[in-house]
């Protein structure tokens, strides 16, 4: 038995280029799978400029926020993410509101989590905007419907994707449960990030895909600082955080990206802060003016255009 494996094994060319071949399909295989996994985050979700726009509860600053028209006009304005804050009604409906109470936004009174859907649906969602922003009011806007989120995923599909804010989850339990089943029902798992204040609802979320892009909200009422400790916890379970412009700063920037974290600032309105958050070199930004922020961008890529 021996003397035959001794024995010079004749290997034919065929048999070698085979070989071969199978080795570089495995390679080639191999190199792909590691590179989309790398890549499936953040690529996905970056612009072709690098910087991601978030239409912060839509082009809010030109529509009703939070409702079909101010999302539909940050989808048509490029906008990279809609920015949704999701909450539960009483009769366990998720919506697109952002105040706990709908008195701000609509005709009526009344907390989210106390009103049924039908009673949330027979307000106006849009007048309000229309005497609040003479200069950008428009007829259709008056009597808008407040979305859920089922009505939103209809709407727009893949055709964007969308940064879900669960509001408040303390007091709605069971709210990422329902969030998440309608994200699978629209088969919008690649097309969704989730940012919130709450870690736990984060961590919740974390437990049903590993891949999902996370961001954790912070909002600083000084000047803001950041241990290693923190961006080290905060890297446990999530991919970035998303904090209050006014309060941080280059070195902020530089401390988070440092760690490894994507940095996402809200809410920014104004051109010159815009440029100052690209040039810091912040990954994203939520702004009521998607448009505004595209055009820093546009103009920082290319100072000549
Ligand atoms: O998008 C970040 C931002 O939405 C968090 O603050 O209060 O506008 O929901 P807020
Ligand atoms: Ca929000």
């Amino acid at each position: 038995m021996f003397k035959k494996l001794q024995e010079p094994v004749n290997i034919s060319r065929g048999y070698l280029y085979a070989l071969h071949l199978m080795l570089l399909t495995a390679l080639v295989g191999l190199i792909y799978s590691l590179s989309a996994s790398f890549l499936d985050f953040p690529s996905l979700f970056l612009s072709d400029k690098k910087i991601v726009t978030i239409a912060h509860r839509g082009a809010s600053g030109y529509a009703p926020e939070s409702t079909l028209s101010s999302y539909r006009l940050g989808v048509k304005m490029g906008a990279d993410y809609i920015e949704i804050d999701v909450q539960m009604t009483a009769d366990g409906e998720l919506v697109a509101m952002h105040d706990t109470s709908v008195n701000r936004t609509t005709n009526g009174k009344g907390a989210v989590k106390d009103m049924t859907l039908a009673e949330i649906k027979a307000l106006d969602a849009g007048s309000w905007f229309n005497e609040k922003h003479p200069i950008y009011a428009r007829d259709d806007y008056a009597n808008e419907k407040v979305p859920t989120l089922r009505e939103i995923f209809e709407a727009f599909g893949k055709d964007t994707r969308y940064m879900l804010e669960t509001k408040d989850p303390e007091d709605s339990p069971g709210m990422e449960e329902k969030m998440w089943a309608l994200v699978e029902e629209y088969d919008l798992r690649k097309y969704v990030a989730v940012q919130s204040f709450s870690p736990a609802s984060l961590l919740k979320i974390r437990t049903w895909d590993k891949d999902v892009p996370l961001f954790q909200l912070l909002w600083y009422n000084r000047p803001a600082r950041i241990s290693e400790r923190t961006l080290s916890e905060i890297g446990e379970y999530a991919n970035g955080i998303g904090a209050n412009y006014l309060r941080i700063n280059e070195d902020y920037v530089d401390k988070v990206k440092q760690s490894g974290l994507l940095i996402y600032p809200y809410t920014v309105n104004y051109q010159v802060n815009m440029e100052n958050a690209v040039k810091w070199g912040v990954d994203g930004v939520h702004t009521d003016f998607p448009d505004r922020l595209l055009e820093v961008i546009e103009e920082l890529d290319d100072p000549e255009a």
